[in-house]
């Protein structure tokens, strides 16, 4: 029994040399992502490991299912690039890490949120330019600030925890599944008062059906003037331009952007020197109100330490049982 893992960091590597000589694992890498053009590459192995940037299309699941693979690991926690219906179909299971550090993303929302509310970015930029001035650049307090979390599972909770250390004026949180560890950091509410009450506005929900572009217009239109937005889960809840629109129509007064609806192009690759022919992205790379970073909020070495050794736990269990205790599409 041999797994063969697609888009392998080098950062990745000796965790997994070290955890597959741990769980006595045999495991082939590289460094492709899972894509149609790549998939033949998985002839001859019997389960595959991949990443979110890995497009696990129908074909790709037809594939693998024509070399006698039952079973896909996923060392990220979103799985929206996998077609769950095609797996299903194909009775192929799917295994993720559900929580590889929740502290990762949620630090990263901290570090977002200070930057754009301390204007740090305006900073690093002046001084580089040996402008030392402070003229324009005062700041807010979390203090006085109404934060929403809306998503509040394993990477929300984390992130409400945190915001709770900063004693924000209230938090409030948006989640269809309320659970009552969480009511004692926050109050849950509607998102009609989450978009008219809030300051700042936190995103840690799944690309579903219903998340498709949840920041948008109609939404925006109904925020509080100023709000600032953190978008750390997917590019698909946004609609890049109504986001610009509602920037420059001054109702929103920034963004943090870790996620891109087309960032597969980009995010991952060095474009230094050349042209990026989405107009949308060079426009949120150039708005001073907006910070982009390349998807990285999950990028801590727990993190990657951890997503390299769940992800051979899970290929451990489905070698030696068939199951997984990490199936995300159980029928
Ligand atoms: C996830 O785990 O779902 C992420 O978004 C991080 C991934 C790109 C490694």
């Amino acid at each position: 029994m041999k797994a063969l893992v697609y888009a392998v960091r080098p950062d990745e590597i000796d965790f997994f040399e070290q955890f597959s000589k741990e769980l006595n694992l045999d495991i082939d890498l590289c460094s492709s992502n899972l894509t149609e053009d790549t998939v033949e590459q998985a002839k001859g192995y019997q389960t595959v490991i991949f990443l979110a940037e890995c497009k696990v299309t129908g074909k790709v699941l037809e594939s693998l299912k024509s070399f006698g693979i039952n079973h896909i690991v996923s060392r990220s926690v979103g799985v929206d690039n996998v077609d769950w219906e095609k797996a299903n179909e194909l009775d192929i299971k799917i295994a993720n890490v559900p929580a590889y550090s929740p502290n990762s993303v949620s630090e990263f929302v901290l570090t977002s949120t200070l930057v754009l509310l301390r204007n740090y970015h305006h900073y690093l930029d002046r001084v580089q330019n040996q402008d030392f001035t402070i003229t324009g650049l005062v700041a807010k307090e979390i203090r006085n600030q109404v934060v929403a979390i809306i998503g509040v599972g394993k990477i929300g909770f984390e992130t409400v925890k945190n915001f709770t250390g900063f004693g924000p004026k209230e938090i409030l949180l948006y989640d269809p599944f309320e659970k009552e560890e969480v009511k004692k950091y926050g109050r849950y509410t509607s998102l009609e008062e989450i978009y008219k009450s809030s300051d700042i506005i936190v995103y840690h929900i799944p690309l579903l059906k219903d998340t498709v572009n949840i920041i948008s217009k109609k939404n925006i239109d109904k925020m509080k003037k100023g709000v600032i937005l953190i978008n750390v889960s997917r590019g698909g809840i946004m609609n890049a331009s109504d986001l610009l629109d509602g920037i420059n129509e001054g109702k929103i007064a920034g963004a943090a952007v870790d996620v891109y609806d087309n960032e597969l192009s980009y995010f991952r690759h060095d474009w230094r020197e050349k042209n990026i022919p989405d107009t949308t992205l060079v426009k949120l790379l150039a708005h001073p109100q907006v910070i982009v970073t390349p998807h990285a909020a999950f990028y801590t070495d727990e993190a990657v330490s951890n997503m390299v050794s769940i992800s051979l736990g899970n290929v451990k269990e489905f070698f030696d049982t068939g199951n997984s205790k990490n199936i995300v599409n159980k029928k």
